[in-house]
């Protein structure tokens, strides 16, 4: 039998799990997305987001319970957003009381041993904002920095890796041009000033960070898929990848990386000027494989096509590829900024668990490897911690280690939350343990 050597991390590798502040905290009532859920037909199991994981609520203690379990699994990190509805509920209101529950839970994760990562924005406005027009206000790189700068100076002692804006592309083109979340915009233009104002507004937060925290970490977290021409030799598959991994990813990179906001359509916005970032954060969650097709204009004319052979999530709702080598290829692409990166983000929605102990085991593998080929990865976070609200998905897609049940907050770990303890533990992929999870990988991840 063959002999294989454990794929090792780096001593101080962060291991993490990845959560945010709707689909975590519960009763957040005053942001555009508790809204949105509320209309009819918007979420497709018609649920609300209601308690959620029930994180905020300090009596009942489930997030402090949940920090516990992160602790007992080893968790070296954490990643959690906060709520701008809850710290600003109002233009000239700030509430205290909110920032004193964020820093119960900052010092809940310090007191086990686990390095917060805070992201200030996941997706979510306050109602006024949204009122005065969102991500579209003139105004609205002011009001951010506004707000971060009051987020990092009550809770800069407890925290010292921040990321800005969460994936601003998914943001952009769900929000303003699936029209999938509010506003419910089906719009080109809409979109890329919403990407512009969201680059200005995290170069302009970043720089804001510094000058309180000159030692902090900052990064943007970027979605990053990695497009393929579904047919390679095709030349109108090959232009369309081409348009999407442009507009999608290369446009706000060069904004953010570079200080170049060549938007389309967003002539307003005023090139950022970059430089101050620290980490690069990558959410992975597959590529997609482009086809041309001209009945898709919101995708620039590019149909997300898997190849037969292709794996996917077992789930209907999902026409997403398994695919660890994309990971990699993200990395690398990431990795080549100079910066250190984190993944800040990738996972799996499978509620029976039977496929995500080989993902796991296969994207880290990808993420090792990575690292020996010479990319500074410091940290990788799953997402979830516990099953948690999935947006316009609701509760059907559970993304979780541990499952809840949403109605009794009962939780039950699964066989993965034992799989991401025993990583941890050994800071490595053994054959031991591959052997043990999801031996049908064993080729896969030792002989890459
Ligand atoms: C988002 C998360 C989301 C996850 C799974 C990411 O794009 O940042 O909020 O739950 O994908 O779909």
């Amino acid at each position: 039998m063959t002999r294989y050597h454990p794929l090792e991390f780096p001593p101080d590798f962060l291991w993490g799990a990845a959560t945010a502040s709707h689909q975590n905290e519960g009763n957040n009532r005053n942001n555009d997305f508790w809204a949105w859920e509320h209309l009819p037909g918007k979420i497709v199991d018609g649920s609300i987001s209601g308690l959620a994981t029930d994180w905020w609520d300090a009596e009942r203690g489930r997030a402090e319970a949940d920090f516990d379990r992160a602790e007992a699994m080893g968790l070296k990190t954490m990643r959690l957003s906060v709520e701008w509805s809850r710290v600003q509920p109002a233009p000239n209101r700030r509430d205290e009381a909110a920032i004193d529950r964020y820093r119960q839970l900052l010092l809940a994760l310090h007191q086990r041993g686990i390095r917060p990562m805070v992201t200030l924005h996941h997706f979510t406005n306050p109602l006024w904002l949204a009122e005065q027009g969102g991500w579209l206000d003139d105004d609205v790189v002011g009001k951010f920095v506004d707000y971060a700068n009051y987020v990092v100076q009550k809770l800069g002692d407890l925290c010292d890796l921040w990321c800005t804006i969460n994936e601003p592309m998914v943001y952009a083109y769900v929000s303003h041009l699936r029209g999938e979340w509010s506003p419910g915009a089906k719009s080109f233009g809409q979109t890329f000033r919403v990407a512009a104002a969201m680059a200005q507004a995290h170069v302009a937060a970043a720089q804001a960070i510094h000058q309180f925290q000159p030692q902090a970490g900052v990064g943007l977290v970027k979605n990053i898929p990695v497009f393929d021409p579904a047919r390679p030799r095709h030349p109108l598959d090959r232009l369309v990848t081409g348009w999407q991994d442009r507009l999608f990813n290369q446009r706000i990179l060069d904004a953010v990386y570079k200080g170049h906001a060549k938007f389309p359509l967003a002539a307003k916005a005023a090139n950022p000027a970059p430089g101050h970032d620290d980490f690069i954060g990558i959410n992975y969650y597959g590529p997609h494989s482009v086809r041309f097709d001209l009945r898709e204009p919101f995708t620039l004319f590019g149909k997300n096509v898997a190849p037969p052979q292709a794996e996917m999530w077992d789930a209907p709702w999902a026409d997403r590829q398994i695919d660890p080598a994309g990971l990699r290829r993200a990395i690398k692409r990431m990795a080549a900024y100079g910066k250190p990166v984190y993944i800040t983000e990738n996972g799996l929605a499978d509620p029976a668990d039977t496929r995500r102990p080989r993902f796991l085991l296969t994207h880290l593998a990808a993420v090792q490897r990575a690292i020996a080929a010479g990319a500074d990865v410091r940290g990788y976070y799953y997402w979830t911690f516990v099953d948690n609200y999935e947006w316009v998905e609701g509760w059907t897609t559970p993304f979780g280690l541990i499952a809840l049940n949403p109605e009794t907050q009962a939780r039950t770990p699964r066989k993965s939350a034992a799989l991401y303890r025993d990583l941890i533990a050994a800071n490595a992929i053994t054959p031991e343990i591959v052997e043990q999870y999801a031996p049908e990988a064993i080729a896969e991840i030792f002989e890459a």
